[in-house]
């Protein structure tokens, strides 16, 4: 999960990182009043999950209370790279001398992570990183040890910092490395990390990637979730433990194993290229899964009104094709009227049990293929033709 800006600011005053006061702002009157509080000059800043917020027009100074109102009127509802923006940050505006750059992520095929410096930040980093990869220190991170204050030091000295400058910065990027160690993040970035005029160092913008799987150790990071963006399905699917994601076709698509689904997913836009239609979402139920789990799947799907026809895709190994059956024909029975073809292949651990309640059952939108191809055909078809 991406945070806001304005979460990574108070998740880095948690761990004691030096941010600016802020206040979120829905509509102009909010910014003009936030502005009013924090007194001065202010930054009006876009909160949107993308960067380049400042060269998009999305970072505004104001020098009184009523320039905040503009500024945030002017944001408000803006378009930044796809994203709307519906909020804003009211910061207390820094007296900049400089603009670094810091960040640490997680380096999946060196299986360790990776801290990045650079004594030039505040423009794109990626454009610098190309144009004078010198200029960007990249030291790796062994995660058995993480950065402590000797590796804090090796990483300023790196990055090229003037030593009164270093001894600032160093113990800035410990408290961002507790950040990113104690909050399970993948991504702590901070661009710019500035010195003011006044000597100090302060993390202006603040970029936070947590990582999912470890959100059972976090009770307080399902608080951060934005349920106004997220996809209600996908958020259906979150609470029924389901393993789904949406996508935009008119096939929907249940398999058992992330690699089946894969295929079938692949399978169905192959087939469905005749017919104009594709895959509306991909969701494993895993191995071992019972009737129920398949019933919950099937009916998630099932309310989707984009989806014209289901393709229940199983290969019973661990799960059995009769808890498959089951599941379908339980939904079906619970569901009542629903008038979407669901067309099942079956096959492997207790493929004949399965087969016969299915033909028991004897449902009029039931149809059972014996191949995967021939499956993702018809359920292409069938969502055609609708
Ligand atoms: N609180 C602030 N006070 C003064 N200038 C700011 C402040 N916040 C951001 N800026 C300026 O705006 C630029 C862009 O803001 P930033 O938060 O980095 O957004 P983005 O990275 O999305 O463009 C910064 O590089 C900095 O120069
Ligand atoms: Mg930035």
């Amino acid at each position: 999960m991406d945070l806001y800006e304005y979460q990574a600011r108070d998740m880095f005053a948690q761990h004691n990182v030096p941010v600016l006061p802020g206040i979120v702002a829905n509509t102009p009157e909010e910014a003009r009043e936030g502005a009013r509080k924090l007194g001065g000059l202010v930054v009006v800043k876009a909160q949107v999950k993308t960067g380049g917020r400042g060269k998009a027009g999305g970072v505004k100074l104001a020098r009184s209370a009523d320039e905040a109102f503009e500024a945030a009127q002017a944001i408000l509802g803006m378009d930044i790279k796809g994203h709307t923006v519906r909020r804003v940050l009211v910061a207390k505006g820094a007296n900049i001398a400089e603009e670094y750059y810091f960040s640490i992520l997680l380096d999946r095929a060196n299986r360790r992570y990776l801290a990045m410096c650079s004594v030039e930040g505040g423009m794109e980093i990626e454009q610098l990183a190309k144009e004078r990869p010198e200029a960007l220190a990249k030291i790796p991170i062994d995660p058995r040890e993480g950065i402590d204050s000797e590796q804090a030091t090796h990483i300023v000295t790196e990055a090229g910092f003037a030593p009164e400058i270093a001894e600032k910065v160093a113990p800035v990027i410990l408290k961002l490395w507790d950040v990113y160690k104690g909050e399970d993040a993948t991504l702590v970035e901070v661009n710019p990390l500035v010195l003011t005029e006044e000597g100090e160092i302060i993390a202006l913008d603040g970029k936070v990637s947590l990582d999912d799987n470890a959100a059972f150790r976090h009770p307080d990071h399902a608080g951060l979730v934005d349920k106004s963006t997220e996809d209600p399905f996908e958020a259906r699917a979150k609470e029924l433990g389901l393993n789904y994601v949406k996508l935009e076709g008119e096939v929907g698509v249940i398999g058992n194993g992330a690699g089946l689904v894969m295929s079938t997913l692949d399978v169905v836009a192959y087939a469905g290229e005749e017919w104009g239609v594709g895959p509306a979402n991909f969701l494993d139920i895993g191995g071992g899964a019972s009737a129920t789990v398949m019933a919950n799947g099937l009916g998630l799907i099932l309310s989707d009104p984009s989806v014209r026809s289901v393709f229940v895709n199983v290969f019973g190994g661990i799960t059995a094709c009769d808890q498959v059956a089951l599941g379908i024909v339980e939904a079906l029975e619970t569901l009542g009227e629903v008038a979407k073809p669901i067309v099942v292949r079956l096959d492997g651990n207790n493929v004949e049990e399965g087969r016969s309640i299915l033909a028991e059952a004897d449902h009029p939108l039931i149809i059972v293929e014996e191949t995967m191809d021939g499956a993702a055909a018809t359920a292409a078809e069938l969502a055609g033709k609708q």
